[in-house]
This record gives C-alpha cells, sequence and structure tokens, in this order.
C-alpha cells in the first residue's frame, strides 16, 4: 500500500468558487438538440416538445448555465433563421458539420427549455460569417425591454419581458483554420471590440467572453491572447479556453496525467491576461472562461463515415469508459484548484454529443460514466476552495514527469460548514492510504466517502446496462483528533464529505 498525505488549514483559502464553473454546453450540433433535448414525438415530450427524461437528468447535474448555440455551429449561424414562427423557418446547409439544420429550435425555444431545467443561457454571437449588426440585432431582440425594431420583434413571436442574457461570448474558435470565417489575431481582436463596444451600447450590463486558444498546442497559443487582449481589454469580461483529451494510445499513465496540461493552460492564460493588465496600467482583471472542456475522441473515426447533409446524425456520439470519467474527475479538480480565476467552465457538451446523457430515439435517456464525478462535482463543489498542501507518491510517463498519483481538491461550504474532498488515485497498481491533517476542523466526522471504481478500465454504460459503472458508498475512511485516514481504492475517484458533529 502507498501513502499519499494532505495538510490544509480553514483559514487558507484558494477563493470562493463561482457557481457557473459547472456549466454546460449545447450545440447544434448531431443529436443534441434533435433527439436530445427536443423531441415532440417521445413519451416524456413536455408541451413545447422538450423530453422530460433529459429534463430530470440534466436537473440532476443542477448545471447553473448553458453555452449555445455553438461551438463551430455559430460561425455560420443567422439566427433570425431561429425566431418566428416555425413553419416560415428555413432548412439551412450548415456548414461547420455538414448537416441540414431544420431550425425547428431556436434562440426563443432554447430559452424556455433553460428555464425548464432552471440554468441561465451564455449565448455565442457569430463572428465568423457575420459581426457587428446581428451580434446588436440579437442582443437588443433578447434583452431590450421594447419599442425598437428587434425587441418588439420578440414581443411579436411571444415573448413580452426580455430574455435579460447575461452572459455573451464573441465568437467560437476564431483561432481554428477549421472555423468558418477564421481570423487573425488581429482581425478577430479589432472586430472582437467594436462588436464588444456596439453590444455594450445597447446593454452595459451583459458580460462578454472574448475567444482564447482552441487548445494549448495552436501554433498561435500565447501569442493570440496576448494580440487579442491587447484589442479588446477594456470591454471583455473574460477569455476563453478549449481542451479536449483523448487515450487513443491507450496508454492510461499517460492518458490520466492529462489534466496537468490543462493546469499548465489556465496558469500561461492566467499569466498572460496578467501581462496585458500590466501592459496597459489597469485596475481591471480578465479572468477565465474554460467553456469547452472533455474527453472527445472515440467518436472521430466513425464520424467520417456519416453521411453529409442529413438532419441530426449520430456526430461526436463517444461512449465513456470507466477511465474516461477519471480523466473527468481530475480534470474537475484542476479547474476547482483555479477557482480564483476560473469563473464559468462548460462540459462539453451535455446531450448526446461528447456528453454525460445519452438518449436513443423514442427511447430510453442513461447516464454516462462522466455523469457521476460531473455530479458529484455539481453537488457538493459549492463553496470556498482550501489551499492544500500535498505529498503524493510520483511516476513518469510520455509527456510529464513527476506526475503525483494522487490528485484532490477539498471544498468548504461556507454556508453549512461541511468539508468535501474530492480526490483520485491515479496508480492502476496500488490502494493509496491517505492522510489529511484538517487544521481548524477538529469537532468533524465522516458522513459519506463515495468511490467510483470498477475492474475494467474500459467499462462503459449503455441503454441495456445503464449501471455498470456508477458510485458506491463503501468507501473507507475515519477521523480522529482533526486528521482523516481514508482508504483509496487504486484507480479510483472518491468523494469524502465530513460534517460538524454539532
Ligand atoms: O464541442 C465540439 C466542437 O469542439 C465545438 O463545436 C468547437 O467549438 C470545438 O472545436
Amino acid at each position: 500500500m502507498k501513502e499519499a498525505k494532505i495538510s490544509l488549514h480553514k483559514n487558507f483559502t484558494t477563493g470562493k468558487i463561482d457557481e457557473r464553473i459547472f456549466g454546460s454546453f449545447i450545440e447544434h450540433l448531431g443529436r443534441a438538440i434533435y433527439t436530445g433535448i427536443y423531441e415532440p414525438g417521445h413519451p416524456t415530450a413536455d408541451k413545447n416538445g422538450f423530453r422530460q427524461d433529459v429534463i430530470e437528468l440534466v436537473k440532476e447535474l443542477d448545471v447553473p448555465i448553458v453555452r449555445y448555440p455553438g461551438g463551430n455551429f455559430v460561425s455560420g449561424y443567422n439566427w433570425e433563421d431561429g425566431v418566428g414562427p416555425v413553419e416560415k423557418r428555413p432548412k439551412r446547409a450548415e456548414l461547420a458539420w455538414r448537416t441540414i439544420e431544420t431550425n425547428k429550435v431556436g434562440t426563443n425555444e432554447f430559452i424556455e427549455w433553460a428555464k425548464t431545467v432552471d440554468t441561465e443561457v451564455m449565448m455565442a454571437v457569430n463572428l465568423g460569417t457575420s459581426g457587428i449588426d446581428a451580434a446588436r440585432n440579437l442582443l437588443e431582440y433578447c434583452n431590450h425591454p421594447g419599442g425598437s425594431y428587434y425587441s418588439d420583434l420578440r414581443k411579436e413571436h411571444g415573448y413580452e419581458k426580455p430574455h435579460d442574457i447575461k452572459t455573451w461570448c464573441l465568437g467560437n474558435e476564431m483561432d481554428g483554420p477549421w472555423q468558418i470565417g477564421h481570423k487573425t489575431a488581429d482581425e478577430y481582436g479589432r472586430l472582437a471590440l467594436e462588436t464588444a463596444r456596439a453590444m455594450k451600447q445597447v446593454d452595459p450590463s451583459i458580460e462578454l467572453v472574448a475567444c482564447g486558444s482552441s487548445h494549448r498546442n495552436m501554433p498561435t497559443f500565447a501569442e493570440w491572447e496576448s494580440a487579442v487582449l491587447d484589442h479588446t481589454y477594456e470591454y471583455v469580461d473574460y477569455l476563453s479556453l478549449h481542451a479536449y483529451y483523448g487515450n487513443s494510445d491507450n496508454d492510461l499513465p499517460n492518458y490520466l496525467a492529462q489534466s496537468i496540461d490543462m493546469d499548465l493552460f489556465i496558469k500561461s492564460v492566467v499569466s498572460i491576461c496578467d501581462y496585458i493588465k500590466a501592459k496597459k496600467r489597469s485596475n481591471k482583471t480578465i479572468n477565465l472562461s474554460f467553456d469547452e472542456w472533455n474527453v472527445w475522441f472515440h467518436s472521430k473515426e466513425v464520424d467520417k463515415k456519416i453521411e453529409p447533409w442529413t438532419i441530426a446524425p449520430p456526430q461526436l456520439e463517444d461512449i465513456y469508459t470507466f477511465e474516461d470519467a477519471l480523466l473527468v474527475g481530475l480534470m474537475l479538480i484542476t479547474l476547482l484548484k483555479h477557482a480564483d480565476r476560473v469563473k464559468i467552465a462548460c462540459l462539453a457538451q451535455l446531450v448526446n454529443v461528447i456528453a454525460p446523457i445519452m438518449t436513443r430515439e423514442d427511447g430510453e435517456a442513461w447516464r454516462q460514466t462522466i455523469f457521476y464525478p460531473f455530479y458529484h462535482a455539481s453537488k457538493y463543489g459549492r463553496g470556498i476552495v482550501l489551499q492544500s498542501i500535498i505529498d503524493s507518491p510520483t511516476y513518469d510517463c510520455k509527456d510529464f514527469r513527476g506526475v503525483p498519483v494522487l490528485d484532490a481538491v477539498t471544498v468548504l461550504n461556507e454556508e453549512t460548514d461541511d468539508l468535501t474532498i474530492f480526490a483520485v488515485n491515479r496508480g492502476r497498481e496500488d490502494d493509496l492510504d491517505l492522510i489529511c491533517n484538517l487544521k481548524g476542523f477538529t469537532d468533524y466526522k465522516v458522513i459519506e466517502h463515495l468511490v467510483l471504481e470498477h475492474v475494467d478500465i474500459k467499462a462503459t454504460n449503455t441503454e441495456e446496462n445503464p449501471d455498470n459503472v456508477k458510485p458506491h458508498r463503501n468507501g473507507n475512511s475515519s477521523f480522529n483528533d482533526g486528521f482523516l485516514k481514508a482508504n483509496l481504492p487504486k484507480i479510483s475517484w472518491n468523494v469524502i464529505r465530513l460534517a460538524g458533529k454539532g
């Protein structure tokens, strides 16, 4: 048995967690919308055609914000196609994913759905084929009270009150050569600045997210962030980051170390934001919106065989394994550790498309393996992150040296004083004996130790066997005199919950 230690003190904090760190993302892509959240003929459909079985699962995840409508999709989207009488809406050839978009669901329907699941919408505007005009018109349509062309059009469409969308993305992945309307950093920076200025004229209360890099290995990474912020600093509030990881080489130790890449990515972007802050002698701090993150690789080959120009084909339908759930857990730990600067994060995506929730048309909805770490983090990870000193055995792998076998983060819920430790044992061979010195938490007890583990690292959940991978409550932990002792089974995700005895 190997040993690891965590030391922390109640008063040494990293920062308050912005609940939007548990956000997600729904794009007009594959079956995310059609037969995902929306399927009028489904036995559970509500009066608006939304699947209530999916609504229940989304509510379980308690997602406070959902980014919409893309993704690559937004860079070719004309939002006016998706409002007004449904029968008059055009069918479009959608270039990003080479499908047919029926526009049966658009801005108003999605906002209705968001209300049903009690989430906020994070709206992206098209800065690929469109620009300032479409962006300010959409904002006027959504947020202006009335008495102007677009706000009156919204009323005519049956929405008397403004939607009051607070958070807006200035395009999507504009650094990516695959993006419709791809731009250089200066081209994008100028357009984002002018769009931001116009949008804040329409509604000064909104918050704006500028596009950062599509991932850390983009050739323009760092220069892109720096140039974009140089243009936009005074008008934007967040800079975006995106990252997807995969295990195509079937190299588990290396795969589970990929959250270190995410960590380095965040640290680098924080440095760039603060460099531009210094350069501009600004008092304003730009925070981070990690608005696409997940595992994405299982579906890449299959997707090449999908017939183009069909409606809602099964694109990006990764079937997640137990090992993927561990990396998702590690990525959540990483995001939480940076709660002082990462204020928004969106698990990409939510339903069917690289998603924790899967559906079958006319059939069931079920939880993928990655559902569970996200569910736990969203349910128990609200509060303040405590600084933890982690002392763990390490290993070397293809991409990293000195990878800690244990990764963990601790969250104090300041309302209930409950304490939750999220911990992953990356080791495949040995359980970890964990000892935590919890200073300032003397009179506490363990109330629950949840464990996600499986004998088969490639185990999945399917419609036929939806509970193959799911957490149990039989974790082994005890608390005495300020010390928590826990057994972390080899290769496992753990949630250890403690509460004061009083
Ligand atoms: O989430 C799937 C795609 O990944 C998004 O459309 C795009 O922004 C990213 O490349």
